[in-house]
């Protein structure tokens, strides 16, 4: 029997041959990714390592699989098991981390690895169970109830929503249309390989329904698709225009000891970049003022202006006006110097890589030791 077929046995819902052929289509085409046990090993009887899924589910929460995947394969060298992140110090995680944004979640991670090693090391197998745990939201939850552990959950990203969207022309906007979205999901996802299905659809999503110039013509489910036939997909899914994110601005200071050290110091543990490691800088604001150019300069120095950055986050984008001085002076309070060999481990996140560089070009890559 085709591994496909398998999913004729049984389906929860009513869309069965859209997810047989989903099935059929993920069978042949699934992209090979480190995180994941192929259609043909989990028929041999091979089992996802829950750890595994987790913490590439948590990897991949607003981040691309080609970012993710690097960081995933050095996490797995580092920390092969729950156990060992557990026993790792936050701010080894957090250096691991640096880079991929949304710091929050390193932060979460390191809790929930916690909690799941205090417990004897095994992640819950419910998706209910999962939500209880850091980090792990309703669609987190659902990934790794349905890919570890076989649940027919129905597991609903941003690419899903585009899939579904399509398939049955939602005309309703994004924001409105989460509930049909999920119900329409829930009417798809088999009993049998649940965990393959959602990966299909994220795969789907992708490599073949991809917000501009779907290729239909590859679809396994284009007999299915309503706004294929109807010969615009990519009037789905419906957006609202969305907000303008507003710009803020500030300064930031490289401060240089003879030793080519930099100055640094953490940045509080909650909020935007909660944990990471940064250079001074003034507020982020909307206005440029004393406030925020080197007149606000944590230290005496001969600041000299050495570039200006941009960085584009969530909610706003940021200028930055970066100045770098030549400095011997003891760290003040709260700052710390930073070894030239040891910049590039330090926790720095995209933004700050970006401000050291403008000020010393290839400080932030690895450097000998003197
Ligand atoms: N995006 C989020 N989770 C994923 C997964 N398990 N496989 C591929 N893409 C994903």
């Amino acid at each position: 029997m085709a591994l496909h077929d398998q999913t004729r046995k049984a389906v929860s819902g009513d869309n069965v041959e859209i997810a047989s052929r989903l099935l059929a289509w993920y069978d042949a085409h699934h992209r090979d990714l480190p995180w994941r046990v192929s259609p043909r090993a989990l028929a041999g009887g091979a089992r996802p390592d829950p750890y595994l899924v987790w913490l590439s589910e948590v990897m991949l929460q607003q981040t691309t699989v080609e970012a993710v995947k690097s960081y995933f394969q050095a996490f797995m060298q580092k920390w092969p098991t729950v156990q060992a992140l557990a026993a790792a110090p936050t701010q080894d995680v957090m250096k691991a981390w640096a880079g991929l944004g949304y710091y929050s979640r390193a932060r979460n991670l390191k809790a929930c690895a916690d909690l799941v090693a205090r417990q004897g090391g095994r992640f819950p197998d419910s998706e209910s169970g999962l939500k209880e745990l850091p980090g792990i939201g309703a669609y987190t939850a659902a990934a790794i109830a349905a890919i570890a552990f076989d649940r027919p959950a129905a597991v609903v990203d941003g690419n899903v929503e585009r899939v579904v969207s399509r398939l049955f022309s939602i005309a309703t906007p994004l924001g409105e249309a989460k509930g049909e979205i999920r119900g329409q999901v829930e009417r798809m996802v088999p009993l049998t390989r649940p965990g393959d299905f959602a990966q299909a659809m994220m795969d789907l999503g992708a490599t073949i329904c991809t917000p501009r110039r779907p290729r239909c013509i590859l679809c396994p489910v284009r007999v299915d698709c309503s706004a294929t036939i109807s010969g615009d997909p990519e009037r789905f899914p419906v957006r609202l225009p969305k907000a303008e994110r507003p710009l803020r601005r500030g300064a930031a200071f490289v401060a240089v000891r003879c030793d080519g050290a930099i100055l640094l110091r953490k940045r509080a543990d909650k909020g935007l970049l909660g944990g990471m490691t940064e250079v001074p800088t003034t507020g982020w604001t909307a206005r440029i003022d004393g406030a925020t150019t080197e007149a606000a300069a944590p230290l005496p120095g001969n600041w000299q202006q050495a570039g200006r950055i941009g960085h584009i986050f969530t909610h706003f984008a940021l200028e930055l006006d970066v100045f770098k001085a030549e400095t011997d002076v003891a760290a003040p309070v709260g700052h710390f110097w930073s070894l030239a060999h040891e910049i590039s481990g330090e926790a720095l996140p995209s933004v700050m890589k970006k401000v050291i560089e403008a000020a010393m070009p290839g400080a932030t890559k690895k450097q000998r030791p003197r």
